[in-house]
């Protein structure tokens, strides 16, 4: 990358451009073929084989043409939520890509060196064929566990989102490719997104998704961010001048710039003056009608300027890409595998798990198409996976935003060379002899999926099409069955208590049957922890958005799904209010046990908790402990700090604080020492309107998660308010260091 411009470059930059030249940075288009109303033309949908992308694009999701006078490159813009999109099947051969582990496995692996390594491969992929934007770093909530894009994201907890998807940004950026977080704010639910208005109240808001961007925004520079389709409390996100002047422009001091997403633009003047800085992707409100806005003084030349200027800060940054970057296949393969190990996250296991592979027996494989392939998630973060999609083998191109995605990565072949003395087979879901098999079998192992889609949300939390019951009756015919969930996101796990593991594999990308199977046999000690909470019953989570709750008479709620660039909607009114807390921290305030806990995650070994000090520091608090392996095997623990804030404080009775993982030898020991800074004991005042760190007694927690928190410390803290993350930035860029990934935690061995 280029060092930052001067703005004095940039004021020259802008005396040199013309009203037309400006539009068209801030006039952002689609870099698909689009029909001649402008609407954007869906290959289900029929366009003629000889459409083409417009002229200089290279048929990804955006494209910005460039000014070569002023030395400003082409923008082309992909999607990027787990790998190089290519929905429209238009980007001249460069379809096939690698199919990376969803963000929402990579956040069980509560490692931003995990994301940033994502970031990095993303990077490499978008560089060798010619993408310079990655469409990334979602950052929305898992608010509500149907949510189609919870895959997208990065689960329940802001602190964890927040640094997670910085390590995301930080890598694509370090590998020279600018990068985007999205969709800013309050984007988490599919029903309804593209007029929903999601009412929340400050102190709420604040704390949950504003929480997740302002974490992210303190670790990362990203060059964008996407402003999103719904309303907040009645007002557009991109054209809302609270969320975007206020909040993200001046008290965070972003200085980078504002895109709407892909359609969600709904006016000129009242976008251009609330901060939006460039439509996507149909021009209807950034061209034409933005040059006369400017033109009759509606909009001021000043803030056209602002738009361009936050664009060329960071355009400008990239080098001159003339020819692709040749791609390490094979290294992009190994990095997906290595995070697919590493997201792999052990529910429950009485002892059954790791396989053996120096024993033998007969192991019956069902369902999942795990003969060849494992599952991805659908929307604009569908990937056309390298090799082909082995189940839908389709000549023709097929709507890959709607298609359910197979990635071509085959259980039952990696587990035959992992388990070399057993034999294994295969069943459909399907075969009419499928009981009889399993009930002959020494093991089962059932691969359970569920396919998850932006623009629809699930409707049920139970595994579709009769799973549940599959393995309810395998389970009757067969004690010894090892259930491996392939999921979006937290489903209903009723069937527990009847089989002997859970392993929740995510979608787990080009190498997750490789990743399984290491998993599976003990090659790999799994080491993830969930970063949202299984439900123990449908009716347990409450929230708006409930399937079994009624929506307001009089509104509609949308169940069809739009077919992609369908943005013909007619706004119904549909509100959703938000006054709950999020994930953990609504099942502690209400005193429920989930299924399976947030921060809940086996090993093949076990970890012990001792010795926990807290001492308050200038910024904080350091806490440390030692964790010991009281196992047989090498492990990875991921020790979890939470906070109860004091009691008048008003919080739910605990929030993560910090965490840190560490990899032990059996029977040793580690110190740990976590810097818990004071951000993360603060409290919104909507009064002062700053973060402020409540007067009182704070208990620390440390543990192996949210509910198994043996070591426990109370420290009392004065009142004191915290500058806003502008100033916190400003100052850390004064002292000259980098912001830091996470909260420098630091480990070091037994003295
Ligand atoms: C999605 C964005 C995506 C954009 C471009 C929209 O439908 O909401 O996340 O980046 O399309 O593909």
């Amino acid at each position: 990358m280029n060092p930052p411009p001067s703005e004095e470059r940039i004021d020259r930059i802008l005396d040199e451009l013309s009203l037309p030249d400006k539009i068209a940075l801030v006039d952002g288009r689609a870099g698909f073929p689009v029909g001649e109303d402008g609407r954007l033309v869906h290959p289900v949908a029929g366009h003629a084989e000889s459409s083409l992308p417009p002229s200089g694009a290279i048929g990804t999701d955006g494209y910005v043409p460039a000014n070569p006078l002023n030395g400003v490159p082409a923008l082309h813009l992909c999607g990027a939520g787990v790998g190089l999109t290519d929905m429209y099947n238009q980007r001249a051969g460069l379809a096939q890509a690698t199919v990376f582990p969803a963000p929402i496995g990579q956040t069980a692996t509560w490692d931003p060196e995990i994301t940033a390594l994502f970031g990095r491969a993303l990077a490499r992929e978008a560089k060798a064929v010619g993408v310079n934007v990655l469409l990334a770093g979602a950052c929305n909530l898992a608010v509500e566990p149907w949510c189609g894009r919870l895959f997208e994201y990065h689960g329940e907890d802001p602190l964890l989102s927040g640094v997670m998807v910085a390590g995301e940004v930080r890598g694509c950026q370090d590998e020279g490719v600018l990068a985007s977080l999205k969709h800013y704010a309050a984007n988490f639910c599919e029903t309804g997104r593209f007029f929903v208005d999601m009412v929340i109240d400050e102190r709420r808001l604040r704390h949950t998704e504003l929480r997740v961007f302002e974490t992210a925004l303190e670790h990362c520079e990203p060059a964008a961010i996407m402003a999103a389709y719904n309303k907040v409390n009645g007002t557009y996100a991109c054209e809302h001048p609270y969320l975007i002047n206020q909040i993200l422009k001046q008290e965070w001091g972003f200085d980078g710039w504002v895109m709407s997403d892909w359609g969600a633009t709904h006016s000129t003047t009242a976008s251009a003056l609330a901060g939006l800085d460039q439509e996507f992707a149909m021009g209807q409100f950034y061209s034409d009608a933005l040059a006369e806005a400017v033109g009759d003084g509606a909009v001021p030349v000043a803030r056209l300027d602002d738009m361009v200027r936050r664009i060329l800060r960071y355009a400008l940054r990239l080098e001159p890409a003339e020819d692709p970057e040749p791609l390490d296949i094979a290294w992009s393969l190994d990095v997906a595998e290595h995070i697919a190990r590493r997201s792999m996250t052990l529910l429950a296991n009485d002892g059954v798990l790791p396989l053996q592979p120096d024993r033998s027996g007969s192991l019956l494989l069902i369902g999942g198409n795990a003969d060849r392939a494992v599952l991805s998630g659908g929307g604009s973060a569908s990937v056309r996976p390298r090799f082909g999609d082995p189940v839908n083998d389709a000549a023709e191109p097929v709507d890959a935003f709607l298609t359910v995605t197979w990635v071509p990565s085959s259980p039952l072949r990696t587990l035959r060379n992992a388990l070399p003395g057993w034999d294994i087979t295969y069943r459909a879901v399907d075969d009419p002899d499928l009981l009889e098999a399993a009930a002959a079998a020494d093991l089962v192992v059932i691969m359970a999926t569920q396919h998850a889609c932006e623009g629809r949300d699930h409707d049920s939390l139970a595994l579709p099409a009769g799973q549940d019951e599959l393995i309810l009756r395998v389970a009757a015919v067969n004690p010894d069955v090892v259930v491996v969930l392939q999921t979006g996101g937290p489903v209903l796990t009723g069937w527990a208590d009847h089989v002997r593991a859970v392993l929740a594999a995510w979608y787990p990308g080009h190498r997750g049957a490789e990743a399984l199977a290491a998993v599976l046999t003990g090659a790999e000690n799994p080491s993830g922890k969930l970063p949202v909470t299984f439900p123990a019953s449908a009716d347990q989570p409450h929230h708006p958005h409930a399937p079994t709750v009624p929506i307001r008479p009089g509104c509609v709620r949308p169940e069809r799904v739009p077919p992609h660039g369908d943005f013909s909607w007619v706004d119904p009114g549909f509100r959703l209010e938000y006054d709950q807390p999020v994930g953990y921290q609504w099942y502690d305030a209400n005193g429920l046990a989930p299924a399976f806990c947030f921060g809940h995650g086996l090993s093949y070994t076990t970890f012990d908790y001792a010795d926990l000090d807290v001492t308050v520091t200038d910024d904080g608090l350091r806490v440390t402990f030692l964790v010991s392996n009281s196992g047989e095997v090498a492990g990875r623990e991921i020790s979890q700090v939470y906070a109860t804030l004091p009691t008048g404080a008003g919080e739910p009775p605990r929030r993560l604080a910090g965490w840190w993982g560490v990899d032990i030898e059996p029977r040793a020991s580690e110190h740990v020492s976590i810097h818990v800074p004071l951000q993360t004991l603060a409290v919104w005042s909507v009064s002062a309107q700053c973060w402020m760190v409540p007067a009182g007694d704070h208990r620390i927690w440390v543990g192996r998660s949210s509910r198994d928190l043996p070591l426990s410390k109370e420290v009392g803290l004065t009142t004191s308010t915290l500058p806003c993350l502008a100033d916190r930035i400003r100052s850390g860029r004064e002292s000259g260091g980098p912001r830091p990934l996470a909260a420098e935690p630091a480990v070091r061995p037994r003295s």
